[in-house]
């Protein structure tokens, strides 16, 4: 086996009910003075928010309510987050919601416990983050695995660059999951979570040093489970099956625990980036839309690991273990496609594009020329280029 190390400190919570913790869960982890941050106004319109303040009122704690983060979340909101917590000298900070909250807490509290740094330096890598703030999560939708992650995703939209932060003090300390708080979720935001942690499983699992028994085999039933799961979900977003297994399924898929021992690759994830900076897509769907053309691009690199994810993920054996290669990234994008999820640049929403904009993207997906992407198959930006021309139809 590759070595690894495996530390992930969030405690969990599970199961209905699970967010009337969340008070207690803050006084054990020290917090007294509570910034809560929600999005766009599900939280509200649910009487999650309510609930909550309500909640630690009667605690005894004090707290402030912060909401508007909007989806694909924008620096300048994080900023005026961490200003707002300073003022009200804020000790925790509460996430309630998906990923884009969860990412914009992450980043106020890197910005509250450093006041005399900007908080974008921290992402641009000009700055190492040696402190934050705690932060906990009550979550709403099973997407993005920022739950128990390490990263925090952000968009400067001055630059238009969306850029992701692993650092281990980006790990929440307790993750509330009620399955039940997800009911309430459109059927395409279900279908983009599913999408999403398939990704995060898939970026993984498409590595270049695969020699952990057990990663692969717990990578291809979280595959399995998720995607059993997801057709449920997203016909009926009550059943409590299908949104409890995805629920989890989505916190596994990116703690790390997927790709013990092997080197993340993360291209379709980069790529994606590039597509929901710019056109503000949902982050899942800008993954399904290029995963084919990515797929078809770099399978040849390592055909056996294709075949392999066809037969256990997909029940699918070829003539060939090219044949097979091809039937299980074929299976693949049929699956995003019943599920409502795009596959190219045309039912992404986003049209065909002309030669310049794919350039472009290109080249910022490779910071100016200064990164190549993914580990399956090292990226340049010719290659990044070819790949977004492959998805660039309908
Ligand atoms: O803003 P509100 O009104 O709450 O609506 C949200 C939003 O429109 C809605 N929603 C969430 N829970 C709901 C609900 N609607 C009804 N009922 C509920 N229970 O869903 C929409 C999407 O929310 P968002 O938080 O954006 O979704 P997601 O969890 O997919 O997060 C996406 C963001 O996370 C980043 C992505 O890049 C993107 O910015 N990621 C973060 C990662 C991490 N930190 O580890 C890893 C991921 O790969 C990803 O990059
Ligand atoms: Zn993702």
């Amino acid at each position: 086996m590759n070595s690894f190390t495996y530390h992930i400190p969030t405690e969990v919570v599970f199961g209905r009910d699970s967010e009337t913790l969340t008070a207690s869960l803050i006084q054990k982890y020290g917090g007294s003075r509570v910034l809560i941050v929600y999005g766009g106004g599900s939280a509200v319109r649910s009487g999650l928010i309510e609930k909550l303040e309500t909640q630690l009122s009667e605690a005894g704690l004090a707290w402030e309510a912060m909401g508007g983060v909007h989806p694909n979340p924008y620096l300048e909101f994080a900023r005026e987050g961490a200003k707002r917590a300073r003022e009200k000298e804020a000790d925790f900070i509460l996430a309630v919601g998906g990923g884009s909250v969860i990412d914009t807490c992450k980043a106020i509290a890197i910005g509250a416990a450093n006041p005399d740094t900007d908080i974008w330096k921290f992402w641009t890598r000009e700055e190492t983050v040696t402190k934050s703030l705690p932060v906990g999560v009550v979550l709403t939708i099973s997407a993005s695995g920022s739950e128990m992650s390490d990263s925090a995703v952000l968009t400067d939209m001055e630059s238009g660059v969306k850029r992701g932060l692993g650092t281990s003090f980006n790990r929440p300390v307790f993750a509330v999951l009620n399955p039940e708080l997800t009911y309430t979720l459109p059927s395409y935001q279900v279908a983009c979570g599913v999408a999403d942690i398939m990704m995060h499983t898939m970026d993984r699992y498409f590595n270049p040093d695969t020699t952990n028994q057990l990663t692969d085999e717990i990578a291809e039933a979280l595959l399995r489970t998720t995607i059993h799961n997801g057709l449920t979900a997203v016909k009926n977003s009550h059943d409590y099956t299908a949104m409890s297994e995805l629920m989890w399924c989505g916190s596994l898929s990116h703690n790390g625990l997927t790709g013990l021992g092997g080197k993340k690759d993360f291209a379709p994830h980069q790529l994606g980036h590039e597509l929901s900076a710019r056109f503000d897509v949902a982050h899942g769907a800008s993954l399904s839309a290029i995963w084919g053309s990515w797929a078809r691009y770099v399978y040849k690199t390592d055909v056996n690991r294709f075949a392999r994810f066809a037969a256990n993920v997909w029940g699918l054996r070829g003539s060939s273990e090219e044949s097979a290669a091809i039937a299980g990234i074929h299976a693949t994008e049929e699956y995003f496609t019943s599920i409502g999820m795009p596959v190219n640049f045309v039912s992404l929403g986003i049209g065909v594009q002309p030669e310049e904009a794919l350039r472009e993207m290109a080249l910022g997906c490779t910071y100016q020329r200064t990164r190549k992407v993914g580990t399956f198959k090292v990226l340049d930006v010719e290659d990044i280029y070819e790949i977004y021309k492959a998805a660039n139809c309908g």
